[in-house]
């Protein structure tokens, strides 16, 4: 079995990386290859296997070359997480367009090229599993942060779309959508101290009154890549502390 784990090599996709290499090899591709390495070498020297990749999900030819610089045996994908990730912190009405491209791109295309490249070998083999990484922010309006909520709704909605038309061909698609994870992206585009504020401000808001730890989105994915979630499909699963409940 060998899982593909986009953004494998920072936060919640280096997190699931050493989980699902417990009872699986796992393909670690990023767009930063020193980071991806770095997590394959130390899932690798604790026995297990891993094989780390430089992929830019958002070019349908870096994702080409990525399945073809793997060796072979790491190309019998049966597990996918599409997890790759970026943010850009703008309003609707300031939000330049290279800045939405660039989140529109890196989550939305992302997942379908990916999705795209991995699931004919799925379909031919008649069984797979997909989880995509979407967020609460799914859900939620955010203030300052348009591109991305209608990145991780679009997420949210493609994986409804997907599990329609794949689970009667095997092939099992959810997602996981995340509260506020400690993770780099999560103070990306501020200091260390405006991003300490700013989560000082939001942290009461939480029921369980603390940021989420990578592990305990992993948990979750290790759940839905396994066959112990195979009666679900088409579902957005949330860790976020009981941040957003309906
Ligand atoms: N941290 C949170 O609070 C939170 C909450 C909800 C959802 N998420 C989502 O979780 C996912 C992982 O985020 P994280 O918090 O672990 O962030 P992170 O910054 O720690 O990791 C993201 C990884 O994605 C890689 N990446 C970015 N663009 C890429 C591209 N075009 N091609 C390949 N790799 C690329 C980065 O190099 C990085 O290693 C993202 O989709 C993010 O939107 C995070």
């Amino acid at each position: 079995m060998t899982i593909l784990i986009t953004g494998g090599g920072s936060g919640i996709g280096a997190a699931t990386a050493r989980r699902l290499s417990q009872w699986s090899a796992v393909v670690v591709a990023d767009r930063n290859k020193a980071a991806a390495d770095e997590v394959a070498r130390e899932i690798i020297a604790d026995g297990r296997k891993a094989f780390a990749v430089e992929v830019d999900v958002s070019s349908s030819a870096s994702v080409k070359a990525m399945l073809e610089h793997l060796p072979a045996e790491a190309r019998q994908i049966q597990g996918l997480f599409n997890n790759a990730g970026i943010n850009v912190r703008q309003r609707i009405d300031e939000i330049t367009e290279d800045g939405w491209d660039a989140v529109i791109a890196t989550h939305v295309k992302g997942v379908l090229l990916v999705s795209q490249a991995v699931l004919p070998q799925m379909l031919a083999r008649g069984r797979g599993v997909v989880v995509n990484t979407a967020s609460d922010y799914a859900v939620i309006g955010v203030p300052g942060l348009a591109a991305y909520c209608a990145a991780k709704t679009a997420i949210y909605s493609m994986t409804k779309a997907m599990a329609v038309e794949f689970t009667a061909k095997g092939v099992r698609v959810n997602a996981v959508g995340p509260g506020p994870i400690d993770t780099p992206l999560l103070r990306a585009g501020r200091s260390p101290e405006e991003g300490a504020a700013r989560l000082d401000l939001h942290r009461p808001k939480i029921p369980m009154k603390r940021l989420g730890r990578p592990e305990e989105v992993a948990a979750v994915v290790d759940f839905l890549m396994s066959d112990r979630s195979s009666y679900i499909a088409g579902q957005l699963l949330q860790p976020n502390g009981g941040l957003v409940v309906w």
